[in-house]
């Protein structure tokens, strides 16, 4: 296993982003997380970069750049601003993805085109009520009837929620034939019979939405039909393959934002006189966690190199990333806060705020249970 080497062109990329979270970013992440809300402002100014549409073709209004490259940026951000950062994830990762890698072109052109150009958001429903880690279970009904869709169902704890314009989900034709029985979708914002509900009070991620999604006898033209018919759970799993890798580099971000405070705040305060970074308890701290952060660091990279080569499906290296990056960075996140010590509960210093927004990360996209269970899969079969 090869830690891919950064590009002179991901090198400048990483420097762009870093300069733009840095001046346009920090000092808003705090506002953003108080006031809990989605920060428009800061995505107005992400799309005007092209960043929204990152690794996709420029025919396709994307950047043509590649997987790497958005791993990138999606670190970049989450080390200022981890709300900010999920929505970006969310939209590339899960809602633009499976439609550039399964829909037809007339859906790429529809769809694809203005979600990578930032025009429209987009979001990936999934989970149900009663179905979260049994994605199989999905309860969300499809029946064609004529030229049409009808959909009826709850979709939960979907990110961007009310704010996407673009939604792909799943749906079962068939609850009988539980993962064979299920077809990928796509809705548009205004779809009568669609529509967003309760949006959850979340701990973290406070400036993201997520929310439900309501289906009442909503009518999709045939044609919103993404992939083909019954194999709706094998997109929404590809699709997490790759998305696993944005929330391991989710938790990195965070996981290196909570270092970057810790050592700065090792070198500025002292303790009975001496500085905090000359005692050991707090060296050891620095250093396991720099070493976790590095070791996370490679697993991500190496994922995204495997996805950018194409030769092989990433499902154990996104799970794993997924996995190892998400336990360091609550690890790491708990460690540093305690440097801080009673400073470290207060708002006053942010890693109280790195600390609620990277439980997602063991969470979302999976939890740890389910990554392991993705893994063990892969080394033993079923
Ligand atoms: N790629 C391609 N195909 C895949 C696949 C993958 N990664 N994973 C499974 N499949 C295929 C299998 O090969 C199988 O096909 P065959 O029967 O033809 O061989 C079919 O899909 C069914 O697979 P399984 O039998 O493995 O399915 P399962 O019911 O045992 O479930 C699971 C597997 C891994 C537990 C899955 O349900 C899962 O990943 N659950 C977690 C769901 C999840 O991550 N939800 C997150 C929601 S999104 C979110 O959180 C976003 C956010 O807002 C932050």
């Amino acid at each position: 296993m090869k830690f891919a080497e950064f590009t002179d062109r991901h090198k400048a990329f990483r420097d762009e982003v870093r300069g733009f979270a840095k001046k346009e970013l920090l000092d808003e992440s705090t506002q953003i997380d108080r006031k809990g809300e989605f920060p428009w402002h800061i995505i107005n100014k992400i799309k005007e970069r092209g960043w929204l549409g990152v690794p996709f073709p420029e025919k396709y209004g994307g950047l043509g750049l590649d997987a790497t490259s958005y791993i990138i940026l999606v670190e970049e951000i989450a080390r200022v601003c981890a709300s900010t950062a999920i929505m970006i994830a969310a939209h590339v990762s899960l809602a633009c993805q499976p439609i550039y890698a399964n829909g037809t072109e007339e859906q790429k052109e529809k769809y694809l085109v203005p979600l990578s150009r930032g025009e429209k958001i987009g979001s990936f429903g999934l989970t149900e009520p009663n179905a979260g880690s049994d994605a199989g279970g999905t309860e969300t009904t499809a029946k064609l009837i004529g030229d049409k869709w009808l959909i009826n169902g709850t979709k939960r704890f979907i990110t961007n929620g009310h704010v996407a314009d673009v939604i792909v989900f799943t749906a079962s034709q068939d609850r009988e034939k539980k993962t064979h029985g299920i077809s990928a979708f796509i809705v548009e914002k205004g779809t009568k019979g669609f529509e967003a509900g309760k949006e959850e009070d979340k701990m973290g991620l406070r400036g993201s939405i997520t929310s439900e999604l309501h289906f009442e006898d909503c009518e999709l033209p045939k044609e919103n039909l993404l992939g083909k018919e019954y194999e709706g759970f094998k997109v929404f799993m590809e699709t997490l393959d790759g998305g696993r890798i944005s929330i391991g580099v989710l938790a990195l971000g965070i996981a290196q934002g909570a270092l970057d405070y810790g050592i700065e705040y090792a070198r500025e305060y002292s303790l009975n006189g001496k500085p905090l970074y000359k005692y050991q308890w707090v060296q050891k701290i620095i250093a396991d966690a720099a070493t976790e952060i590095m070791a996370a660091r490679h697993l991500i990279y190496h994922a995204a190199n495997l996805k950018d080569r194409g030769e092989k499906r990433v499902t154990e290296e996104g799970a794993m990333a997924k996995l190892y990056a998400s336990e360091v960075s609550t690890r790491v996140c708990s460690k540093i806060q305690s440097i801080l010590g009673k400073d470290g509960l207060t708002k006053k210093y942010p890693l109280e705020r790195f600390l609620r927004d990277t439980k997602l990360m063991e969470i979302g996209e999976g939890t740890s249970e389910i990554q392991r269970l993705v893994i063990s899969r892969q080394i033993f079969g079923r």
